[in-house]
């Protein structure tokens, strides 16, 4: 392993990491456009390592990446940790199920103990919104919010924005401003609003970077409050919301979230906002089909959608990786 590292040229130089000012990724609060279009060009940098026959640099080494989920996760625990591990860092997973937090053990018990076997940075998930904020005051290392209740999932918004200016550059449609590569942009999203996470995140950062964002779900899932960020609408018109898209990107229903008010029969839900072929038809040409994962088939958007060739699911989960060692390495070394 060490002699294949050593033919391998060293890593490409990532562009200066205007995100140096921040300790913390909780939301993006105080974070520019010029900031985030950094980031995203680091993250294409640490594409360059992962297409590389030995995918993994020193860039992290003697740092530890403590992984912190309270709540379920495949994609981006596992993608942090593929990060932390593709830059020599050193990784400490917790997960709630079967830990000493069942044993009565306090969230910030559980940060001390975990701060004792010297983690540098804290990758969080939690069920409720503000967990994360709270242990980034509770502590000397870094806070990375992995999501948090309803209220932000930064990563995941930083890899959707990755994976789309990608996808739209690849269609020839590259960005006219670098800083604002989403100008004149449209970006959909469909499904249950009230509860994700990820359609706050990505309606902050998508018109951060000049776009518009259409949210859009049965009224009752709609929070009216989010109308009040510049260039976000809603609609509960599902042909309203795709028409003229250049992305639609579809939310599962959380049913783990919602409790027993407000949803219309599964079958209604369906048959009014499942996203499908003829609501492709009504969006930009080279419109593309999104998704955060994980995915309810056939329920929010059709299979033949979700697996078509319009599709940038599998693209996401991948760009999760490269997105995260970019926030890794500019929290971790950047701040130095
Ligand atoms: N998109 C997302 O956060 O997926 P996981 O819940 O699998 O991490």
């Amino acid at each position: 392993m060490i002699g294949a590292a050593a033919q391998v040229p060293p890593p490409p130089t990532p562009p200066a990491a205007a995100a140096r000012r921040h300790r913390h990724l909780l939301d993006f609060t105080d974070w520019t456009a010029e900031e985030v279009v950094s980031l995203l060009d680091t993250a294409e940098v640490m594409a360059q390592v992962l297409a590389r026959p030995v995918k993994r640099v020193p860039a992290l080494q003697g740092y530890t990446v403590a992984t912190l989920f309270f709540e379920d996760s495949t994609r981006t625990r596992l993608s942090f940790e593929r990060a932390a591990r593709a830059q020599s860092a050193d990784v400490i997973s917790f997960a709630a199920g079967g830990s000493s937090l069942r044993k009565g053990e306090s969230i910030r018990d559980t940060l001390r103990t975990i701060e004792q076997l010297q983690a540098d940075l804290y990758v969080v998930r939690h069920p409720s919104a503000g967990v994360p904020h709270q242990l980034a005051r509770w502590t000397n290392g870094a806070v990375v919010n992995a999501g948090d209740g309803r209220h932000a999932h930064p990563t995941q918004a930083l890899l959707d924005a990755y994976t789309l200016r990608a996808a739209l550059t690849a269609a020839g449609l590259p960005p006219a401003e670098r800083e604002r590569p989403f100008t004149g942009r449209r970006l959909a999203v469909v499904g249950d609003v009230e509860h994700s996470r990820v359609a706050r995140s990505n309606a902050e950062l998508f018109t951060l970077l000049g776009g518009e964002v259409v949210l859009c779900g049965p009224a009752a899932l709609l929070p009216r409050e989010l109308s009040r960020l510049p260039g976000v609408h809603l609609t509960a018109d599902l042909r309203e919301a795709v028409t003229g898209a250049d992305a639609v990107m579809a939310l599962r229903i959380q049913h783990e979230r919602l409790g027993p008010k407000r949803l219309p029969s599964l079958a209604e839900y369906v048959a009014r906002y499942q996203v499908r072929p003829a609501h492709l038809e009504l969006a930009a040409p080279h419109a593309f089909v999104m998704h955060p994962g994980p995915l309810n088939r056939d329920v929010e958007v059709a299979s033949e959608l979700a697996d078509g060739e319009r599709s940038l699911v599998e693209r996401q989960v991948a760009s999760g990786v490269p997105v995260r060692m970019a926030v890794l390495y500019s929290l971790l070394v950047g701040k130095k």
